[in-house]
């Protein structure tokens, strides 16, 4: 029986690749046949991500996101050596509680370098036809705060809310050109992001986090499974949407 999920063949690049929900992504997709392009800062750690997962010709690229100006040049870099893209996950990001009195707004701000214009430098680097193939997809990992508020992280809610605005118009333009692009929102998941988050809060607002999921807080394969979803032939009329994967958060 053929299986919609397959990824043989395919070649995927996944950043935050050594951690959390990026980690568990490039392990799925290799248990599934494809080959995977992990990025983060850290080369030990991808290497003990590229160490869980199985299948070979996956490929290590460590490099800083925040270089938004670099990305171009260095995914050029990168296609030259492993081959055309079929997909790109954009999972690296960064959290920040800061409450509306202490915010010190930047135009630097390396909160939205990663988590926003990363995503804009990739896609756009993606989208030459030199770095992918033919038909390919994009997932960027939003969360559910861009669609609702949450006090005490507002810059973090906006960078959210704006990749989702920026998948819906990009979608749009590049459908032509056979790209899909779509995000994730996930809810509360278990990953050194979140702890960091819980570590700055009360046990009652971590409890009422918890409380809030109805199926309990996620972990990284739950939202793993959701953007292979995307990137597979079971997402191949999926455009300009924004997968919520919250275990029934958003539905209160
Ligand atoms: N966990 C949650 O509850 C949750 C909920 C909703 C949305 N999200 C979103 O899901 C995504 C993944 O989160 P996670 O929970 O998996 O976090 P995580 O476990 O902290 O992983 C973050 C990843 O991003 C990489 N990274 C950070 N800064 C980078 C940079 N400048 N350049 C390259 N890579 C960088 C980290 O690797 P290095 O440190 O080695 O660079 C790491 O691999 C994030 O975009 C987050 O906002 C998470």
């Amino acid at each position: 029986m053929k299986n919609p999920l397959d990824m043989t063949g395919r070649r995927v690049l996944v950043t935050g690749a050594s951690s959390g929900i990026g980690q568990a992504t490039a392990i799925l997709l290799a248990e599934l046949g494809c080959q995977v392009v992990l990025v983060a800062r850290s080369e030990d750690r991808l290497q003990a991500t590229r160490a869980l997962m199985p299948g070979g010709g996956h490929t290590i690229k460590a490099f800083d996101l925040s270089k938004v100006e670099t990305i171009e040049s260095w995914l050029k870099e990168v296609t030259t050596s492993t081959g055309p893209l079929n997909g790109l996950v954009h999972s690296a990001g960064i959290h920040r509680t800061t409450p509306i009195r202490f915010e010190k707004p930047s135009v630097d701000d390396p909160l939205w370098r990663i988590n926003y214009h990363a995503s804009v430098a990739l896609l756009i680097a993606f989208r030459k036809p030199a770095n992918r193939a033919q038909s390919a997809s994009v997932v960027l990992v939003s969360s559910i705060v861009g669609l609702i508020g949450q006090p005490g992280i507002s810059a973090y809610c906006a960078s959210k809310g704006a990749l989702i605005a920026y998948a819906r118009a990009a979608a749009l333009e590049l459908a032509r050109e056979r790209i899909r692009v779509n995000c994730v929102a996930p809810g509360h998941v278990h990953s050194a992001l979140s702890a960091a988050a819980e570590s700055k809060l009360t046990e009652a607002q971590v409890k009422a986090i918890e409380d809030g999921h109805p199926l309990g807080l996620g972990k990284p394969e739950d939202v793993a499974n959701a953007i292979t979803f995307l990137l597979a032939e079971t997402g191949r009329w999926i455009t300009g949407t924004t997968l919520v994967v919250d275990g029934g958060y958003t539905a209160h």
